[in-house]
């Protein structure tokens, strides 16, 4: 497939170092992915029918908490379209020209792939929308009173969106979409074949029950699975034989903090925070925040949703509560006026 990295992609991306390692553990065709049942029928059914009839594929747009397999599904959207991706996020198109200047370049049916699309400025949003219409941008030339306007029509592309925020996409923006997807938590059994496809492609050596030991700490996410997978593998080469089983996968995930239910360090912090400091809430998520040194956003993003999904805590209207599961796992136990969910 081919890939192009705009320069406007926000070099984070790039750099990430979770994302360096993806390389290679992507899987390339719709068949591979593994999971995501819905989804993967809704975008089979669409893009069989572009095909079909010689178009590009409807526009998509794919939410969710990190790590689910957004990238992934837009590389796979491409190479099932034979079609080349171009990546670039909402933060990097700081210009309505930045995104004029990558919307010109794209050849008929190429995916435009736009992560975090909730960060779109609103200048850089309004391009967007007859660019996903009807195929056309309106570019000004010119300063001041000798400006003026000439529109271009676009080849027919396809735009992915990514966005751990549905709530942050405006209505108009939501609504030029053809597919909204979200993509949920996987289950353990899922979980356990991507760990050990992973395996597999780096050559780790591992048995069903090391598999599902790091499946069933992986807070239902595929990104999480296989960084356990390499942190296994370190441990079991550096002390044991470098095998991965259920007893050497206890071991590592013991070192490296993540408990029976594969939460970490942060994630007890804000049970813990929730429950000792602020006698299980409610509390706001601002001052939830500040106690464990975490901005909202990542709170936001990146831990509740798995801890809402556990059970383990819950947002209200005056703020988030833990639930009688996060006392009890955090070694204490649950006051007896059960907490006021509405
Ligand atoms: N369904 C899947 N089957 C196999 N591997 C997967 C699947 N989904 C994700 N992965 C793996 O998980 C990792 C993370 O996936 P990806 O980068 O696509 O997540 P994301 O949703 O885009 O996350 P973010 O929101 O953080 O960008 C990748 O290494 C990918 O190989
Ligand atoms: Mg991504």
């Amino acid at each position: 497939m081919h890939v192009v990295r705009e320069e406007f992609t926000d070099p984070s991306l790039t750099n990430d170092p979770s994302d360096h390692d993806d390389i290679g553990l992507r899987p390339k065709a719709l068949d591979d992915f593994v999971g995501q049942r819905e989804l993967k029928e809704h975008l089979g059914i669409v893009l069989e029918a572009a095909r079909k009839r010689e178009q590009s594929a409807d526009h998509i747009l794919l939410a969710g908490p990190p790590g689910l397999g957004k990238t992934t599904m837009a590389g796979i959207v491409a190479s099932e379209m034979n079609a080349k991706i171009h990546i670039t996020s909402g933060p990097a198109l700081e210009r309505a020209g930045d995104l004029a200047a990558i919307l010109t370049k794209l050849d008929v049916n190429d995916v435009l792939f736009i992560d975090e699309i909730h960060r779109l400025s609103r200048q850089v949003e309004e391009i967007l929308y007859p660019a996903m219409e009807d195929f056309q941008i309106d570019i000004v030339v010119g300063k001041g009173a000798s400006a003026s306007s000439i529109r271009l029509t676009l080849p027919r592309f396809t735009l992915i969106g990514a966005t751990t925020r549905t709530g942050m996409i405006t209505g108009p923006l939501r609504d030029r979409f053809g597919l909204v997807a979200r993509l949920d938590f996987y289950e353990v059994d899922e979980l356990e074949l991507i760990v050990q496809r992973t395996a597999r492609i780096l050559n780790v050596p591992i048995d069903g029950a090391g598999a599902h030991e790091i499946a069933r700490r992986s807070r239902g996410t595929p990104r999480i699975a296989n960084r356990l997978l390499r942190r296994v593998r370190d441990h079991a080469e550096v002390r044991g034989d470098g095998k991965v089983t259920k007893a050497s996968a206890r071991q590592a995930l013991e070192v490296f903090g993540v408990d029976d239910l594969g939460l970490d360090k942060v994630d007890r912090a804000i049970l813990s925070a929730l429950c000792r400091q602020f006698g299980g809430g409610p509390v706001g998520l601002s001052t939830l925040a500040i106690s464990v040194s975490e901005q909202t956003e990542t709170i936001e993003d990146v831990y509740e949703p798995f801890l809402i999904q556990q059970g383990l805590l819950a947002r209200t209207p005056r703020g988030r509560i833990a639930m009688p599961a996060a006392w009890r796992h955090i070694g204490e136990t649950p006051p007896t006026n059960a907490p006021e969910l509405f």
